[in-house]
């Protein structure tokens, strides 16, 4: 889907996981979100804060799961994805702290892999992902699922690509203090998600978005994966389009 006028892209998106959320509270279900950060999604998590505050949207029966977090990181961090999601959305919603979920950057090394897992097992018995939001990364990432990623992984430690820690290096004051790893939902995690929503804007995405949408399924581009996603759409503007 391409929509170009300013604001467009993220009142469709807001609106689908509105109807979602209002669907499953007014049969006393649960809504499962699977939440992304980075700068693209903010507009939906301004429009989600707009229905909430105007038209009374309520998270009270939304459980969410963040698909990254840098690793180390401590939660506090200015630069961690905890800190974003609270300041972008939840702290402006009246989400359940309790049915928060963003993966631990603060953890041991030793405790990680145990961590996944049971990261992952909390998304299984949660009833899955009904809705996943997604930005896509220049090496076309999702999550951080870098070139490499196959399509079994799950929730993991992974090493950042160089080209993702100089994408980040504004937001850290240097690539230098950039985390050189980060914890990930996998491909399989994504995947498994009954509705997937990517959204990518500017032109500097145009080349990958073509190779996500284009080219072939290939491990070397995880946003490949999703062209075999039975409920994706991808959201672009004209300018991340312009070369489909
Ligand atoms: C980071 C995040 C991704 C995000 C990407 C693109 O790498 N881990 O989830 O999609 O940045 O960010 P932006 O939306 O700012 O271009």
């Amino acid at each position: 889907v391409i929509i170009d006028e300013h604001g467009a892209m993220a009142r469709v998106v807001a609106q689908r996981i509105a109807t979602l959320m209002r669907e499953r509270s007014a049969a006393g279900q649960t809504l499962v979100l699977g939440l992304a950060t980075g700068s693209t999604p903010i507009g939906v998590y301004r429009e989600l804060i707009r229905l909430h505050r105007e038209e009374g949207l309520s998270f009270r029966h939304v459980v969410s799961f963040n698909l990254d977090e840098y690793y180390p990181m401590r939660a506090d961090s200015i630069h961690s994805y905890h800190r974003f999601m609270w300041e972008n959305l939840f702290s402006h919603v009246d989400i359940d702290a309790a049915n928060v979920n963003i993966p631990d950057g603060s953890l041991a090394r030793a405790d990680v892999d145990a961590a996944c897992a049971a990261y992952e097992a909390k998304i299984v018995a949660a009833g899955g992902i009904d809705f996943q939001l997604l930005g896509i990364g220049k090496t076309g990432h999702i999550g951080f699922n870098e070139p490499g990623s196959g399509e079994h992984s799950r929730t993991r430690l992974v090493h950042l690509d160089s080209i993702t820690r100089r994408d980040a290096a504004a937001d850290f004051f240097g690539e230098e203090n950039v985390p050189r790893e980060a914890l990930t939902m996998g491909i399989a995690t994504i995947m498994a998600a009954r509705e997937v929503a990517i959204l990518a804007t500017g032109e500097h995405k145009s080349g990958i978005v073509r190779r996500s949408v284009e080219g072939e399924i290939d491990r070397a581009v995880a946003a490949t994966f999703l062209q075999r996603h039975p409920n994706t759409t991808f959201y672009v503007d004209d300018a991340a389009a312009v070369d489909l």
